[in-house]
């Protein structure tokens, strides 16, 4: 198989994880006969820097003409200062909007060797296997009116939360299709006692609901959902939710697996799917050979599986950080006591090793 893959780093720590991950990538090239065509440009605070602009023309044209797009991360506090829509993040969300990416999955499971890195007790998190399926392309941060105006007095932020029927459909089909390969649960999550936008949703997912009757459908507000997640998290298979309560959520069901550092994510919806970790830049260690590489390797893994269909391709890269863990390597966001301090590099080379060496 021949793939062009659309690599774009980024700032922070997205300039350390990704080469871990091509490097991964490569070594399963090598294994199993596939050639992989890596095209870099840059993105975020990067091309701010060299164009005046997060996202430059050559950087969305490359990624609309490739295969799959990995990306690193964007922004830092370099950058924050700037009107919105030169800020880093407006790149992120730009190449999500035109890639027409509207179902962002991520999975939040725990590596059995990773209980003790977790603040939450053994008990409560050992087995959790959740997948997060957050509406990537609507809601509040692309709804309009949106702005900021002045007032007689001083001024006044709006954004606008909004659904439509179809947005709310297709992604209900994602949720409901990826819970058919699961444990067949979906919880749905809403403010359906506050919100119209809600209302709606919670409405459009019941009739969807209706096309699945092998899996189970429940709706709970967000609020509480935010709750359940640490209270009792193997209560959840599927959640299905928007755009920013899926922002929130995610960050937290990534903690449940011990750290952010771990979780991967799959942008899809069309053509080109999209492949980032669901961490920031964490501009406090880049440069210090301090990131945890996993999500990103484990993001690679999810665009093998989901872009290219080369499933057993990304089983071995789960399989390889399974056992690395296992021997006990930890980078500094997950050690613990009798763990082996490494960095990000050498993480990196302990799984590309693995993927060599192991099935
Ligand atoms: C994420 C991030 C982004 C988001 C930011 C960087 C724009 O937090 O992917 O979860 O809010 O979607
Ligand atoms: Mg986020």
């Amino acid at each position: 198989m021949e793939r062009r893959i659309a690599v774009l780093p980024g700032d922070g720590i997205g300039q350390e994880i990704v080469p871990e991950a091509v490097k991964v990538l490569q070594a399963i090239g090598q294994r199993f006969g596939h050639t992989f065509e890596w095209k870099y440009s840059d993105i975020g605070g990067q091309a701010i820097d060299r164009i005046g602009f997060p996202l430059p023309q050559e950087t969305l044209d490359l990624a609309k003409h490739s295969d799959a797009v990995l990306l690193g991360a964007v922004g830092g506090p370099k950058w924050e200062g700037l009107e919105y829509e030169r800020r880093p993040e407006r790149a992120l969300l730009g190449l999500r909007e035109a890639l027409g990416l509207f179902a962002n999955l991520r999975p939040a499971k725990l590596h059995s060797d990773l209980a003790d890195a977790s603040t939450l007790k053994r008990e409560v998190i050992e087995g959790i296997d959740i997948l997060v399926v957050r509406e990537l392309i609507g809601g509040i941060y692309f709804g309009k009116p949106k702005g900021i105006e002045p007032t007689a007095t001083g001024h006044r932020g709006v954004n606008t939360e909004v659904y439509t029927t179809e947005e709310i459909t297709r992604i209900a089909h994602v949720a409901f299709q990826a819970a058919r390969k699961r444990r067949r649960l979906v919880t749905s999550v809403d403010k359906a006692n506050v919100l119209e936008s809600s209302e709606l949703w919670r409405r459009v997912v019941t009739e969807v609901h209706g096309s699945y009757p092998e899996v189970e459908l429940r709706h709970m507000y967000v609020d509480n959902c935010a709750m359940q997640l640490i209270r009792n998290p193997k209560q959840f298979d599927v959640v299905v939710t928007t755009n920013l309560f899926g922002d929130i959520l995610s960050d937290e069901a990534a903690m449940l697996t011990g750290s952010i550092g771990m979780l991967p994510s799959a942008s899809v919806g069309s053509k080109v799917g999209m492949y980032e970790p669901i961490h920031g830049s964490a501009p406090d260690i880049a440069g210090k050979d301090l990131a945890n590489p996993i999500g990103m390797i484990a993001s690679g893994a999810m665009m093998l599986a989901y872009s290219f269909d080369l499933v057993k391709e990304a089983e071995l890269i789960e399989r390889a950080i399974q056992r690395v863990l296992g021997q006990g390597y930890r980078t500094k966001d997950i050690e613990g006591p009798g763990t082996i301090p490494v960095g990000t590099k050498q993480m990196g080379a302990l799984i590309v090793q693995q993927v060599q060496e192991n099935n």
